[in-house]
Formats: structure tokens, sequence, C-alpha cells
């Protein structure tokens, strides 16, 4: 199979800068980009939208054109009907010369020889990496092969299809990297980031990965956030949400909570001075006295998981437990939030919360309940899952 060079060149599969699309396309690239880890089997856009395609094939549905084919191509090259990597110009009758229609030199020896030299081909040491997290049951084997290999090259995965060789500490680099995977570290805590919106954060123990679908929130409360406005964001973990509003919308404010230590010291380092940290218990009825009633916009990713459910590997070894679950109906945190949001808001201001596919109605009905409310609206993710609700302060 040969893929056109304009597509390969052009390639560009990861969510990059910018609000292209909004949160749903940002969410669902980085999906793609990511292997991103699902909370548990019922929760996460992210393993039945991505994680997939162990070779391009199931990821291709969601990508554009020249995406797809360039999965295609990979996809290929894993079951063995291209058996060298894809490259511009490459194993055709258009070589330098032969049509003219390249402004660069193609000959048919490859541009890397092997012998005398350190290199090996990279398509088979993705190869090996694939079959590696395959073996360990990684969710996106080869996306996430592809990104280690990436990071380890110091390229972004789309320029992967124009490499064909690796030197021999690089590949030594890759297969540590791929071990630590296959060991179920998540891909996030191996490469050091997670990105988010447009934002590459700073992830490591003791620390809540940023998902996918918290995108989604995160877009809303950019849309409801008017220039000047205060902006919470309750159970801040990294830092997504808040730096989301704080680098997309123009608020005057933005204050983080966090009670972690460890999470703490993660969401300090990435906010930068872009926010206001805040080291504070979201179910003290005390927090943020100061700003009662004088908030536009509150938005809370808070432990929602009901307690017992279970969770992978790269969940119930890395994410911290208390980021995770929230009691037995997994809704202890999100109870206080109700009430904290409810005093901290302005008439007219608004909040926003995620929270477990099994509690679509339950949150909508919490906020009802409280009182203070109105415009209660439930939210569904990109696989149409309820994961988040909205209320305006009456
Ligand atoms: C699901 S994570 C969300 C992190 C981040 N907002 C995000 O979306 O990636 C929940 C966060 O809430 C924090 N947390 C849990 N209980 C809390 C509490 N009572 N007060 C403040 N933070 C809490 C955890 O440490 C964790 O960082």
């Amino acid at each position: 199979m040969q893929v056109p060079a304009q597509v390969r060149v052009g390639q560009v599969v990861h969510g990059g800068p910018g609000g292209v699309g909004g949160g749903r396309a940002l969410g669902a690239a980085a999906e793609v980009e990511q292997g991103a880890q699902p909370l548990h089997e019922g929760v996460g856009a992210g393993q039945r939208l991505s994680g997939g395609g162990q070779d391009g094939v199931e990821d291709a549905g969601r990508l554009g054109g020249s995406a797809v084919a360039l999965e295609l191509a990979r996809a290929a090259q894993v079951v063995g009907v291209v058996s060298g990597p894809v490259e511009p110009g490459h194993g055709t009758s258009a070589g330098a010369g032969a049509s003219g229609s390249h402004d660069y030199a193609v000959t048919g020896a490859p541009e890397h020889p092997l012998a005398g030299t350190d290199r090996t081909p990279l398509a088979a040491e993705l190869r090996a990496a694939t079959s590696t997290l395959v073996d360990a049951q990684v969710a996106s084997p080869r996306v996430d092969a592809e990104l280690l290999a990436a990071h380890v090259l110091g390229v972004g995965r789309g320029r992967l299809a124009l490499i064909d060789t690796i030197r021999a500490a690089e590949a030594g680099r890759l297969r540590a990297l791929v071990a630590r995977r296959a060991a179920r570290e998540p891909l996030q805590h191996v490469l050091g980031t997670a990105a988010f919106r447009h934002l590459e954060l700073a992830v490591g123990p003791g620390v809540f990965v940023p998902r996918p679908e918290t995108e989604l929130l995160a877009g809303w409360g950019i849309e409801h956030t008017a220039p000047g406005a205060t902006v919470v964001d309750l159970c801040s973990g990294t830092g997504a949400i808040a730096l989301a509003v704080a680098t997309e919308a123009r608020p005057g404010r933005v204050v983080a909570v966090e009670r972690s230590p460890e999470a703490l010291a993660w969401l300090r380092r990435n906010v930068d001075g872009r926010a206001e940290v805040v080291a504070g218990d979201v179910t003290d009825p005390d927090l943020l006295a100061g700003l009662t009633g004088a908030v536009d916009v509150v938005l809370c990713n808070p432990p929602y998981v009901p307690a017992g459910t279970p969770v992978p590997p790269e969940v119930s070894g890395h994410d911290p437990a208390a980021a995770v679950f929230g009691g037995p109906d997994g809704l202890d945190v999100v109870r206080p939030v109700v009430a904290l949001a409810a005093r901290l808001l302005r008439p007219g201001g608004v909040v926003g919360i995620e929270h477990d596919d099994t509690q679509g109605d339950a949150v909508p009905a919490l906020l009802r309940a409280d009182g203070r409310f109105g415009e209660v609206a439930a939210h569904r993710d990109l696989a149409g899952r309820p994961r988040w609700a909205t209320a305006r302060r009456a």
C-alpha cells in the first residue's frame, strides 16, 4: 500500500493548540492521541471512543481523511501488507526523475543503511512495542507505542511516518518506556505530561491524570465565563479545568481549590501564576468565605466513582483513591459541592459538575433538591452517556 506523500506529510492526528471544534473535537482528538484511561468499565468516553484500534483500523473511523489513510497504511504495515516503513516516495515507480512530480530526490536505496551502523528499523521496534503492549492488555497498544516512540525521538507522533530507523540508544530507551507501560503505568506518567484541550500538564505520582471527557465540562465553563468573571475550580488536581478557563477565556480571577498535598504540588507547578491556588477541603462549610455570593462560575470534577467499583490497573495503582472514589454511592463529595456552589455563586451564576454515568439522574436531582438553582440540565459525553450536570443560581 502506498500513501500519497501529501497525506503522509500533512497528517496530524493529535489535538494540537487552539479551539478547533471546541471541546468535542478536542476531546475526541486527545483520546486518539493519548490513549486515555477510563476510570472504570462504565465511565469515560476514552476507552469506548478511542482506545482502540490496536492498529489503526478502529481509529480510522474517528479520524479525518488524511489521518485515515495514514492509519490504514500503518495497519497494513502491522499485518505485513507493507514490509517497510511508510515513507515519502519509497517503493513506488515515482522515483527520482521517474515522473518529475516530486521536488525531492527519491531512490530505491534506504536513506540509512543498517549494515555497519547501530540503527534498527523503527517499524520493527514499533511492531515489537505494540506486541508487548497487546500482551499486557493495554487498551490502545499501537497508539501508545507510537506516542512513546515519538517521545523518545523528540518528534510529534505524526512525524513517525517520516522516520525509517532509530539508533540503538533510542531503541533501548523506547523498550524501557514500553516496559513501564506494559506494567500498566499510565501513559501520561511515562511521558510526564497529559494533554488537556490545548494544555500540556505535568503529571506524575500523587495527582489524578486529567481525562478527555472533562474537556467537555471545561469547554462549557469557558463558554459561560464572561470577560472579568470570577471562576472557581473545585477539586482542581493538576489544574486542568482552571487553566483551560484561565487561558481560553478572559476571566478576572480563577481560584483553584485542592485538598491533597501531593496534588497541590503538581497544581502549583502547572498553574505557574495563571490562577490562585487554595489548599482547602470542598466539604468545609466555611471554604472561600470571602467569595460568598461573588462567584460567576463554579466548576467541579470531584471524586465520584462509587466505592468498590472495579477499575483498571492504571487507575487502582496510580490515580490517588481520594481523587477517584466518592463513597458508597459516589456522591459523598458531590453533595457538599452542590451546597458550596449555591453559597458561592451570585444570583445568575452557573455551576457545572462532572459525575459518573450512573449518576445521570442523581446529580441533577441534588441540584434541584437544593432549592437555590434553576435551569438544571443534564449533559452527555461523546458516547451519549450522562456525564455532567449544570444549573444556574436563582
Ligand atoms: C477526579 S479528580 C479531578 C482533578 C481535576 N479537576 C481534573 O479534572 O483532572 C478529583 C480531585 O479532587 C481532589 N479532592 C478530593 N476530595 C477533595 C476535597 N474534599 N476537597 C478538595 N479536593 C478534593 C482530589 O485530590 C483530586 O485531585
